[in-house]
């Protein structure tokens, strides 16, 4: 008798796993001392005292045996190195872009774009600044302006495309200000800050129109790119027997440019670039580049960071991978809705979202319910999240302070990283965090920098008086 084929059930990691790095348990008495010597501050955690590491997807991820291979295989010359061309051919060949301008990472292509571009009294738009783009934008003295649809920012509204820019909003900002003000429009793909959400190809399509009928160059931040297109294809119709290389194609061809952070859907450990087709634009990013990067043919990046770029932007394409990937994020959320766990809806592509304030009413948002909640993942289970809230954007250019719009907790899955059953050790810690939700406190800041205070500030507890 001849078996009959059938579909699993379960996605697995579609990868085998040769090299492995322990990790260590820790007590809760050992967590509460390092946590304290840290100033409660997760960033500034030793890694080796912490279990799973949700801090960041960025530059976190595992490199196949095929990037390992073009990293030993590296041309490291200073000037017009094969690697170089290597990594050029597959980021042209990925976005169409003409000149791809090589960083040491995303905010590298940024402070390059943004000190060229923008100046004092311009607007950015951009679907949700990441943290680092809306700081690089007010370096330049311009102003970020925050435009995601208004589903993006509710939790719980279920949006296919919660990333997707307000293309009203945008509309009526480019008649109003123009080119003159408006230098670049910007759309962050997926939309991080908003929860991972992805924009849709129509979107990106509408959006480019309203750009390209005042001039203006609309930018892509393209970190997770693939992510994007992913959700393009499963969930925007027309695209669902498009080959993803093909979506992400379409993405960029509505673009002029993009910023890229390859520690994400480059998968590589560092590394990124700026693309675009203005060649007088171009130019001047060049010269800054030498200044501040390096040489064009390497900016900051060494031969080998090249070759695991050029092998990864096209792993990151797989849908074997892609799958197993934003599946893994939604098995996820499935166990913390199970047991009544506010989050962000749908999950996104990279990551899950906490909604802290609805989890934590009793904490005031300038006492940092997502950072409380952060940290109580850290005491209970030795996971590691990060806010995205009130300490990363409450404070105000003038030096005020102001709650964030949102108090996520994000658990960032670094790429090929972990198995189901990390996942589910996960879901009992954060379930574990719900059940004992009333003890959790809110925290104040003791020390802060200015800029991007959240990474280096000094909290403490801030007990009631219950
Ligand atoms: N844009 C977005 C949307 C990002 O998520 C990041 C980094 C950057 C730009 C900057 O890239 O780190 O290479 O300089 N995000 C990391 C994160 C840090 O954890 O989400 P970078």
């Amino acid at each position: 008798m001849q078996l009959s084929d059938f579909s699993s059930k379960t996605i697995i990691e579609p990868f085998r796993i040769r090299s492995i790095e322990p990790i260590t348990s820790t007590t809760m008495e050992y967590r509460q001392n390092k946590l304290q010597e840290a100033g409660y501050n997760p960033f500034l955690l030793q890694a080796k005292d912490i279990l799973i590491d949700l801090l960041t997807d960025s530059g976190t991820g595992a490199m196949s045996s095929q990037q390992w291979a073009g990293m030993i295989a590296s041309d490291e010359s200073y000037a017009g190195a094969t690697s170089f061309y290597k990594f050029e051919a597959a980021v042209k060949d990925i976005t169409g872009f003409k000149y791809v301008i090589p960083t040491h990472q995303g905010r590298a292509a940024e402070h390059i774009l943004f000190s060229i571009i923008a100046t004092t009294g311009d607007i950015i738009p951009n679907n949700t600044h990441f943290d680092t783009t809306r700081a690089h934008v007010e370096n330049s003295g311009a102003e970020a302006w925050d435009m995601v649809i208004p589903e993006g920012k509710e939790a719980k509204v279920l949006h296919p495309f919660k990333g997707n820019i307000d293309l009203e909003k945008l509309h009526e900002a480019v008649t109003e200000f123009g080119r003159e003000r408006i230098p670049v429009i910007m759309m962050t793909v997926t939309n991080n800050s908003g929860g991972g959400q992805p924009v849709s190809m129509a979107n990106i399509r509408e959006a480019s129109k309203i750009a390209r009928a005042h001039g203006i160059p609309l930018f892509l931040d393209a970190c997770r790119f693939a992510e994007n297109a992913w959700f393009i294809k499963i969930r925007e119709e027309g695209y669902k027997d498009t080959p993803i290389i093909d979506i992400a194609r379409e993405m960029f061809s509505y673009a002029d440019g993009c910023t890229m952070s390859a520690k994400k859907d480059g998968m590589a450990n560092i590394g990124g670039f700026l693309a675009l087709n203005d060649p007088v634009l171009a130019e001047k990013c060049r010269s800054l580049e030498i200044l501040t990067e390096g040489f064009p043919t390497y900016g900051g990046m060494a031969g080998y960071d090249m070759e695991a770029i050029a092998k990864g932007l096209y792993e990151a394409l797989d849908e074997g991978y892609l799958h197993y990937r934003v599946r893994s994020i939604e098995y996820l959320g499935e166990k913390l809705l199970a047991a009544d766990v506010p989050i962000i809806q749908p999950t996104g592509g990279h990551a899950l979202y906490i909604d802290a304030r609805e989890m934590l009413p009793h904490i005031h948002p300038l006492q940092y319910p997502a950072w409380s909640l952060t940290n109580a993942l850290y005491l209970l289970g030795g996971v590691r999240g990060v806010e995205i809230g009130s300490v990363m954007f409450g404070m105000q250019p003038d030096g005020s302070e102001k709650p964030a719009a949102n108090e996520l907790v994000r658990l960032a899955f670094p790429r090929r990283v972990y198995t189901q059953s990390h996942v589910d050790y996960l879901a009992e810690v954060v379930i574990e965090s719900y059940r004992q939700r009333q003890r959790l406190s809110g925290y104040r800041i003791v020390q802060q920098n200015s800029v991007l205070r959240h990474f280096t500030a000094k909290l403490e507890p801030v007990f009631s008086q219950s």
